[in-house]
């Protein structure tokens, strides 16, 4: 039956709308093959949820994408790409930076960059682009401040970082844009690491350069990895979500009375990452030869783990196509599972939270949506371009 359903993630059109493509593979091809693209795919809740926990037969080691594929990929992208205990060892460096009582202290800062980007966009009268004038600004200062980014550098960091994420259609292969961004932001880390190296500060660059895995110092290439990691995630799958709940609220504008009642931005925060997910799948390599619903998985094979599609799962989900924001979405896995659980959730909640709120304080809940602009990417899900018109309160 697989043969028949064709699924590429570097399809745009299939990007507008993944989730009827999502379902077909679910219940007709749960363990799904594409001999073309040579990767396999699961996307049942219950399956993605034990594959993503089960770190010896699905590994990290090749990386998380198809299109960066390569036992290499840990120089660029850190310990997203290696396996316990280097990544255990690694993630735990990082982690104390982003412990749920570290991240919680942010709040005050992060309500006051966004008011100030907020106030910028009603001052000049309720006609913005929500991602360009908003949202990307958000998370892009809250990382820089994390990571010691001088406020001068962040836009351009920022104009990199989104044309990083650029694929070809189809073949999904890195543009030549895409690749030079991704040069210029491993040349603008280093720079700022030498910087550190002979300026230490009281940021993350600086911590990262003292400290030691197994008495050993941390190279200016794992440094820099690092770095890159943590801006792309911290950035693009953050103001993703921020455009997705704006959006999907917009066409939902009963779900939307809802999401302005007071104490309701959790609700809407946690039903967009269920219902329109800014990250919606990653990558495993296969270790051994696994059975999936009477179909063998050989070693070596490249498997998707499609959170978007569990997320969709009618057997977890009652009516999953709706987005509804008095539902249980508590087994939602918009962040992962297992060892790579994302470092930056609870920050990731935290931004989108506080924006959103800061949102409903200021203006009136009726706002519009003009042609939204989408990014096209096999895992990032969003707009790059969103118009709309608030009316201040
Ligand atoms: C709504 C926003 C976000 C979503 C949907 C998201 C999603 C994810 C997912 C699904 C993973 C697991 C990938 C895998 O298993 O292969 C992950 C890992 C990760 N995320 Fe996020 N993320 C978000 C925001 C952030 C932010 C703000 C940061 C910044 C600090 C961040 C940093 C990371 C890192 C460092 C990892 C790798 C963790 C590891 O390998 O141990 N993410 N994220």
């Amino acid at each position: 039956m697989s043969d028949v359903i064709i699924y590429s993630p570097y399809d745009h059109a299939m990007h507008e709308d993944p989730y009827p493509t999502y379902g077909l593979l679910r219940e007709k091809a749960p363990v799904y093959c594409n001999d073309t693209l040579d990767f396999w795919a699961l996307t049942r809740h219950a399956d993605v949820y034990t594959a993503g926990r089960d770190y010896t037969t699905y590994s990290n080691s090749h990386g998380v994408s198809l299109e960066l594929w390569s036992p290499d990929i840990a120089k660029r992208q850190s310990f997203i790409a290696m396996d316990p205990p280097n990544h255990t060892q690694f993630r735990a460096l990082i982690s104390r930076a982003f412990t749920p009582r570290r991240v919680a202290e942010l709040e005050p800062r992060i309500r006051e960059i966004t008011r100030s980007y907020l106030h910028r966009v009603l001052d000049a009268g309720g006609d913005f682009d929500f991602i360009a004038d908003l949202a990307q600004s958000i998370p892009a200062d809250v990382i820089s401040e994390l990571v010691g980014v001088p406020a001068a550098d962040r836009q351009q960091i920022l104009r990199w970082s989104n044309e990083s994420l650029l694929r070809e259609e189809g073949s999904g292969a890195i543009t030549a844009s895409s690749a030079d961004a991704t040069l210029r932001l491993m040349g603008y880390y280093g720079q700022l690491i030498a910087d550190r190296r002979a300026h230490p500060g009281d940021d993350m660059v600086s911590a990262l350069i003292a400290a030691e895995i197994d008495g050993q110092r941390l190279s200016d290439q794992d440094i820099g990895a690092v770095l890159l990691l943590l801006g792309v995630a911290g950035n693009e799958s953050t103001t993703k979500i921020l455009g997705n709940a704006w959006y999907q609220a917009a066409r939902h504008p009963g779900q939307r009375s809802i999401a302005f009642q007071p104490g309701r931005v959790g609700n809407w925060v946690e039903e967009t990452l269920r219902y329109d997910s800014s990250g919606q799948m990653t990558v495993r390599r296969v270790t051994r030869d696994v059975e999936w619903h009477g179909t063998v998985v050989p070693a070596g094979s490249r498997l998707l783990l499609i959170f978007a599609a569990a997320n969709h799962d009618p057997r977890v989900f009652p009516d999953p196509e709706t987005f509804d924001l008095e539902r249980d979405t508590s087994r939602t896995i918009a962040f992962g599972t297992g060892p790579h659980f994302c470092l930056g959730a609870s920050l990731a909640r935290l931004e989108t939270r506080v924006v959103l709120e800061e949102l409903v304080a200021a203006v009136h809940e009726n706002y519009g949506v003009g042609m939204p602009v989408r990014v096209h990417h096999p895992n990032i899900h969003g707009l790059r371009s969103l118009p709309t018109t608030v009316k201040p309160r």
